[in-house]
């Protein structure tokens, strides 16, 4: 299975122009490439200007999605509206939405409408704090129980579970998670799909780790936490730093 980096740009760059540098800066780092899927997750607006300026290694996707199909829904963008412009992957439960107001309900609505158009959700999921007592990891549990609800077998392979501990984003990130962190979340992970579906499937789906992923802390996550792949913010707008952890992961 192919290795994925997500760059998730957030409420970044400010002009189409910036969005276009970004992705020509990328194009040296993405030429040879045939064993990792690079998905780029630019702001609604410039998904379309993105989709046109990608190469063909570039896979679009997007940050968030409503999951109704159409109609009175001021300020919203339909799965289909995305599709329709190339979209094949979407972030769903970032934190930053979850503090906006997504519910572990709405997370599932999304994944289920998203699943149906047969785009890949890429489901966020992690705590905020890591306590003695291991609360934390029935928080966890309870975000993918919800967040499945109704999602059949044959659906899951197609998630991509992104393990995102809150307090490791960003730049007021209290410290980076390590590999081993990744690794006992990943193992929990499978052990609920299992419990959830069975063990075949718990197999196969793809846990990536993302968290103030940069070039030296990337390889790591990979070699020694054992991830599928990785969710990039801040270093995924400069297309260097963004480059360099293409490199790695290859
Ligand atoms: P960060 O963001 O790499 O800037 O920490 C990651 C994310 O929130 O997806």
């Amino acid at each position: 299975m192919n290795k994925i980096i997500v760059a998730n740009w957030k409420m970044n760059p400010q002009s189409k122009f910036e969005v276009e540098n970004i992705l020509k800066g990328l194009s040296i780092f993405t030429k040879n490439l045939n064993n990792i899927d690079i998905i780029v997750c630019p702001p609604s607006p410039f998904v379309f200007i993105a989709g046109k300026v990608k190469n063909k290694k570039i896979v679009l996707g997007s940050q968030n999605v409503f999951y109704e199909k159409e109609g009175s829904f001021t300020g919203e963008v339909s799965v289909s509206m995305l599709k329709n412009l190339g979209v094949e992957y979407i972030i769903i439960g970032h934190s930053e939405r979850r503090i906006l107001g997504d519910t572990n309900d709405i997370v599932n609505k999304k994944i289920l409408a998203v699943l149906k158009s047969k785009i890949n959700p890429i489901f966020c999921i992690g705590e905020s704090m890591r306590d003695m007592n291991g609360f934390y990891l029935s928080f966890i549990k309870e975000q993918i129980i919800e967040g499945l609800k109704g999602i059949l077998k044959s659906q899951v392979k197609n998630i991509i579970f992104a393990y995102e501990p809150i307090w490791a984003i960003g730049s007021n990130a209290e410290r980076g998670a390590v590999p081993q962190e990744f690794t006992e979340i990943r193992i929990y992970i499978k052990k609920i799909i299992s419990d959830l579906y069975d063990i075949k499937t718990a197999n196969i789906v793809r846990i990536i780790y993302g968290g103030s992923v940069n070039p030296l802390n990337a390889e790591s996550f990979i070699k020694e936490g054992g991830a599928d792949g990785l969710l990039v913010g801040r270093d995924s707008l400069n297309p260097k730093k963004f480059g360099a952890i293409i490199n790695l992961v290859k």
